[in-house]
């Protein structure tokens, strides 16, 4: 058998080097017992939608999206999933039989999972705080809602884009520099930490929290999960979790196969 008949997974971003997805998507396999291939795609800005049509052409059967192109890919695709239609990003794109792309986006779910399956914390009738307002915090608030917090608050820099996003989904905004505690689950979802920057929020706020999770992961995640243990935070973590479940989430939909997600936490970590 040659390899191109195996099934053809992507993921399409740019920069997209880094991405740890084909590993994550080989473990998978490895459980399944298949063969897959599974490849990282450059495409230009601006070139998106041409390098997903030209990876159907070469026989893709679905591929993922990361940054900068989630919003294109809602744009581009004939069909959304509920959740990408709430989050108004797609990161899974789907073939159907009649040649239409269905978009779904997954993120909300990895998210979730990592913390009330992985690290076994409820999130029903919790006060969350979310923090940051951009595209990776707004792919996560419809999945947060249907597991029925007791609230959400979301505090961004930028007041007006967390006012924005609290009437879209029906949550809470408040200043950032308002804070000032009750939570039990904080979730970074600003992009300071890939240039070491913490978001400008009392210290107080981690007092009594039952976690504190960053969505992102690696080094840009510790200056964050630091500030929150050193602060009162129990636990910690950083979001590999979340994009192991994220990528557990869309084989499960490429392939109907559930991948059990701890077990290649682990190994990723291990890496
Ligand atoms: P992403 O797709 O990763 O969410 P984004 O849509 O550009 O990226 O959003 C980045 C988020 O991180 C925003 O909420 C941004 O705050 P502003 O809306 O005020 O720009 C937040 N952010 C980025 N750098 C930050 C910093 N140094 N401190 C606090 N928030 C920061």
């Amino acid at each position: 058998m040659t390899s191109h008949q195996k099934p053809r997974y992507a993921v399409f971003g740019n920069p997209v080097a880094h991405s740890k997805s084909p590993q994550i998507h080989q473990q998978f396999a490895l459980q399944e017992g298949a063969a897959i291939e599974y490849e990282r795609i450059c495409a230009e800005i601006g070139g998106f939608a041409e390098a997903v049509t030209a990876f159907r052409a070469e026989g893709g059967q679905g591929a993922n999206v990361t940054i900068p192109f989630k919003q294109e890919a809602f744009a581009l695709v004939d069909e959304h999933s509920e959740r990408a239609l709430a989050a108004g990003a797609v990161n899974t794109l789907v073939w159907l039989e009649d040649g239409r792309i269905r978009g779904d986006n997954t993120d909300g779910i990895g998210l979730a999972n990592d913390i009330t399956q992985v690290k076994n914390i409820a999130i029903e009738g919790k006060t969350i705080l979310l923090l940051g307002a951009g595209g990776a915090v707004r792919g996560v608030i419809p999945v947060l809602k249907e597991l029925r917090p007791a609230r959400i608050v979301i505090a961004n820099r930028t007041h007006a884009k967390a006012e924005e996003l609290a009437r879209l989904f029906g949550i809470e905004a408040v200043p950032m520099a308002d804070l000032n505690g009750g939570f039990d689950i904080i979730i970074n979802g600003t992009s300071g930490g890939l240039s070491g920057q913490l978001p400008a929020v009392n210290p107080e706020i981690f007092r009594g929290c039952r976690l504190a999770y960053d969505m992102v992961y690696g080094d840009a995640a510790q200056a964050f999960l630091n500030f929150a243990r050193n602060n009162g935070a129990a636990e910690v973590s950083d979001g590999l979790g979340m994009l192991v479940g994220q990528a557990a989430a869309s084989y499960h939909i490429w392939r109907r196969f559930t991948p059990d997600i701890r077990p290649v936490i682990e190994y990723m970590k291990a890496l």
